[in-house]
């Protein structure tokens, strides 16, 4: 099924590295072009050079902030300007903030929640009617395994994953009759850049991680069978099942204990 999508474009959203360059390069080797977006433009030219060479995909780069309030809208007009119809978006560009609430920025809070929620909900209003209406195409959102429990010390960054998974569900309900899908992916912790990004770039030494090569490969399989959700690695998958289980406040006072970032810790 994923092989329909040869010859087609895929708009893929943080695609300057981790998850997003991955999901990039998988495309490629499969005959889709790609529209590549984020805000370093330097590390797309490279990737999209790379893919020409390696595939013949035809890359089109089109740098955007996506936590300004039209960057979503500057994106589609950019895509629409180069003449594109998109049979696969893959909103993927989030970050995480960690920290005490007290030191907390709370204008890097709401880029966080422009970025993580609204930026990825307006391109997915923007493409996902067309593709219903042509009745092919898919959206795949990235949430977290953090989308399953409130997370002490990210609760915003949580919160917003949770978000993504929900919406995510709800319009795989709506656009299955449709021949689209739409798909919530849920990695656990992952090889990437992401916790530099958050500031705590230690914690990936401490935890069990997966590559981004997994993750993606994981998507693909559960794309492939119509999953409204996926949690990548078996694993992750126990994990968000057992959080489950437990009552709400075990959930959440145990997250106290793994997500504190305070360097006064002893394993720290
Ligand atoms: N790594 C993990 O453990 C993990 C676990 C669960 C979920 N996730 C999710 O996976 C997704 C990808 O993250 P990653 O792990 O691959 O980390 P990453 O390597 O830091 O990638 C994040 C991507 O988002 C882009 N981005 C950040 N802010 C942006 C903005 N304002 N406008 C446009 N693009 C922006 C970045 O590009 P620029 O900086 O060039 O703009 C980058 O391409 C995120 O949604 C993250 O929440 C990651």
């Amino acid at each position: 099924m994923i092989e329909e999508y040869a010859d087609h474009w895929a708009l893929i959203t943080g695609a300057s590295s981790g998850i997003g360059a991955e999901f990039a390069r998988r495309f490629a080797a499969l005959g889709m072009h790609l529209v590549l977006t984020a805000r370093r433009e330097q590390p797309m030219r490279e990737l999209a050079e790379q893919l020409h060479t390696q595939h013949g995909t035809k890359c089109e780069i089109v740098p955007c902030d996506l936590s300004e309030s039209q960057g979503a809208a500057k994106l589609e007009q950019a895509v629409s300007a180069k003449g594109l119809t998109i049979e696969l978006l893959v909103n993927n560009a989030g970050f995480g903030i960690v920290g005490e609430a007290q030191q907390t920025d709370r204008e890097h809070v709401m880029r966080m929640l422009q970025v993580n929620m609204a930026s990825l909900t307006d391109l997915t209003y923007r493409y996902l009617p067309g593709m219903m209406e042509r009745g092919h195409g898919a959206v795949i959102n990235v949430s977290s395994v953090a989308a399953f429990q409130p997370v002490a010390y990210m609760g915003a960054y949580a919160a917003t994953k949770s978000y993504v998974l929900h919406f995510t569900e709800a319009l795989w309900a709506e656009a299955r009759d449709h021949g689209v899908t739409v798909l919530a992916v849920c990695p656990g912790t992952t090889r990437t850049d992401f916790f530099e990004s958050a500031g705590v770039g230690g914690w990936l030494k401490k935890r069990r991680s997966q590559s981004s090569e997994q993750v993606v490969k994981n998507t693909l399989k559960a794309l492939e069978k119509k999953r409204q959700y996926v949690v990548s690695g078996w694993k992750n998958y126990i994990l968000s099942l057992l959080v489950r289980l437990a009552s709400r406040k075990t959930a959440v006072m145990e997250s106290r204990k793994y997500f504190r970032p305070s360097p006064k810790k002893k394993d720290e």
